[in-house]
C-alpha cells in the first residue's frame, strides 16, 4: 500500500487484548493490565524537571505517524517507539523474538544487569476490522513476556519499571518501521513521577518537510506554540477521552453532530474512527460521492481527481475547564484524502473510518495543535502550531 497507517492496530491492542468485546471497556481492559507499579518507587517530585526527545515521520504520502527514541537496561540499549496516548503499556521485541521481529532492534536480557524476569507471559490478539492487513482471526497477535529494567525517554529515567519483551509476533507487524510501542495513558503519571518529573507531556507533530517534531516529559516546549494553551477535562481518568460538544463540517451541522459524544485522543492513530451513523452524517455534509469500498470494510473513498477539491473544513467543539469557553478544534480540508487505495489507485481513501462503537481522533488532529497532556487532573490543552 502506497500509505500504509499500522498504528491503527496499535490502539486497539488495547482494544483487543485479553478478547474483550465491549468496545469502551476494551480499552479499560489493557489499561488496566498496565504492569507498571511504579507507584511504590515514587522519589520526592522535585517538579520542575524537563527533558525533549526529537521525533521521526514516518513520512509516507501523507505525514501521520511519528516515533523517537527510548533505551532500555543497563548498559542502555535503543529502541525506537512510538508515544501512544491510546494505550498504557510498554512493549518492546526481545531477542527470544528471533527472525519474527528481525526488521526491529531485539531486547538482550543476558546483555542488562539490571534485568529482571517477571515469568509471566500473556498474548495480546488485535481485534479489530481494519489495519493495513484485515484482521482475520489471530493474523494480527503480539507473544508477550513480563519484564523489568531500566527504562529511559530522554533524560527521564525509571529503575525497575515493568514492560512487556514481544517473544512473538504475526507477520503483519513487519512492515512498522518502529521497535515498539510506549503507551502514555494518564496512568503513566507512576512513571513520571518515579523519574522525578512532573506528570505533563508536551507533545508537537510537524510535517515532513519542517522538522523539528518532539515530546517533552515534565512539561511543555513553550517555545514552540504562542496562543496560550486551552484545556478541556478528561471525562475519565485512566484514559485521554475529552467530551466532544458538537461537531461542524464546512460550518454546518444537523441534529445528530450537534450533540454530546466522547471522544479518544490517540497519538498512535493516524486519523479518525466515528461509529457509522455520525461517519455518515459527517460524509453526508462533505460530498455524497464519498461512499463506503466494500474491499476494506469500514473504511470510505471517493475518485482521487475530486479529493483534492472537496472543502472538508471539521470543526470539532469540546467544553472548556472551568470558567473557561468551549473551544474548536479544527482539521483541515487537506486531510480529506488519506491517499490511494492499493488495490482501486483511481479511489482515494478518506480520513474517517466505522468504528464498532466509539469515536476516537488521532494524529491527522493533533498534527494541527501543540497539545499538553496533564496527567495530574487529568486534562489535554490545545494551541495552534501553525501547520
Ligand atoms: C502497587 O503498590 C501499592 C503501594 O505499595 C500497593 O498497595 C498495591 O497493592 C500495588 N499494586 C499491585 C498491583 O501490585
Ligand atoms: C546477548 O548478550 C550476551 C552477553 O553480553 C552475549 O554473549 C550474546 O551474544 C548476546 N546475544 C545476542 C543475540 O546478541
Ligand atoms: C523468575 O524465575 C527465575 C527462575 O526460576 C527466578 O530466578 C526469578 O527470581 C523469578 N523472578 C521473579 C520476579 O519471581
Ligand atoms: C482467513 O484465514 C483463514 C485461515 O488462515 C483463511 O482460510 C481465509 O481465507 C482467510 N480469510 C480471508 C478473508 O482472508
Ligand atoms: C503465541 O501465543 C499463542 C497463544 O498462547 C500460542 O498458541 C502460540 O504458539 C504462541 N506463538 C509462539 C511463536 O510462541
Ligand atoms: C465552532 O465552529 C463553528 C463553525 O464551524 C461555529 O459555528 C461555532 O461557533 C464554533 N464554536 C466555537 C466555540 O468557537
Ligand atoms: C445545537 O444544540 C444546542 C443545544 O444543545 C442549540 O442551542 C443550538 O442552537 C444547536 N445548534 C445548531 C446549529 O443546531
Ligand atoms: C482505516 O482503514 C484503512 C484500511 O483498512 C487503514 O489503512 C487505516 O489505518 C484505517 N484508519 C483508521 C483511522 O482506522
Amino acid at each position: 500500500m502506497k500509505h500504509t497507517q499500522p498504528f491503527l492496530a496499535l490502539v486497539l491492542t488495547a482494544a483487543a487484548a485479553l478478547g474483550t468485546t465491549t468496545p469502551h471497556s476494551d480499552f479499560k481492559v489493557a489499561l488496566s493490565s498496565a504492569p507498571a507499579n511504579v507507584t511504590t518507587r515514587r522519589m520526592r517530585v522535585a517538579a520542575s524537571r524537563t527533558s525533549s526527545e526529537s521525533l521521526q515521520d514516518y513520512f509516507d504520502g501523507t505525514d501521520l505517524q511519528w516515533y523517537g527514541k527510548i533505551s532500555v537496561g543497563t548498559p542502555p540499549q535503543d529502541f525506537t517507539v512510538v508515544f501512544d496516548t491510546g494505550s498504557a503499556t510498554l512493549e518492546i521485541p526481545g531477542t527470544a523474538c528471533g527472525s519474527a521481529c528481525k526488521n526491529q532492534h531485539q531486547f538482550n536480557t543476558s546483555a542488562s544487569t539490571t534485568f529482571v524476569d517477571k515469568n509471566s507471559s500473556s498474548t495480546l490478539v488485535f481485534g479489530t476490522g481494519v489495519g493495513v492487513t484485515p484482521v482475520n482471526g489471530t493474523n494480527w497477535q503480539l507473544n508477550v513476556s513480563l519484564v523489568a529494567d531500566t527504562v529511559s525517554v530522554a533524560s527521564l529515567t525509571v529503575k525497575s519499571s515493568e514492560l512487556y519483551l514481544i517473544t512473538y509476533q504475526t507477520p503483519t507487524f513487519a512492515v512498522d518501521p518502529f521497535d515498539g510501542i510506549m503507551g502514555l495513558s494518564p496512568d503513566s503519571k507512576a512513571f513520571f513521577n518515579a523519574g522525578g518529573y512532573r506528570a505533563l507531556m508536551g507533545m508537537l507533530f510537524t510535517p515532513h518537510n519542517k522538522g523539528g517534531a518532539e515530546v517533552t516529559l515534565g512539561g511543555v516546549d513553550k517555545t514552540k506554540f504562542k496562543k496560550p494553551l486551552v484545556y478541556s477535562t478528561s471525562l475519565v481518568n485512566d484514559d485521554w477521552q475529552l467530551e466532544s460538544l458538537g461537531v461542524y463540517v464546512n460550518g454546518q451541522t444537523t441534529s445528530l453532530l450537534n450533540s454530546s459524544v466522547p471522544l479518544y485522543f490517540d497519538s498512535g492513530t493516524s486519523n479518525m474512527l466515528f461509529v457509522e451513523e455520525i461517519a455518515l452524517a459527517i460524509y453526508s455534509l462533505i460530498s455524497p460521492d464519498i461512499l463506503p469500498n466494500d474491499d476494506e470494510p469500514g473504511t470510505f473513498g471517493i475518485s482521487c481527481d475530486r479529493i483534492s477539491k472537496l472543502p472538508a473544513v471539521i470543526d470539532i467543539t469540546f467544553a472548556g475547564v472551568e470558567g473557561h469557553p468551549p473551544f474548536n478544534l479544527t482539521i483541515p480540508s487537506s486531510e480529506l484524502s488519506s491517499g490511494p487505495f492499493t488495490d482501486k489507485p483511481e479511489l482515494c481513501q478518506t480520513l474517517i473510518n466505522v468504528s464498532e462503537g466509539y469515536n476516537l481522533v488521532g494524529l491527522s488532529l493533533l498534527k494541527h495543535y501543540y497539545s499538553a497532556w496533564d496527567m495530574d487532573v487529568p486534562q489535554i490543552g490545545f494551541s495552534p502550531n501553525g501547520f
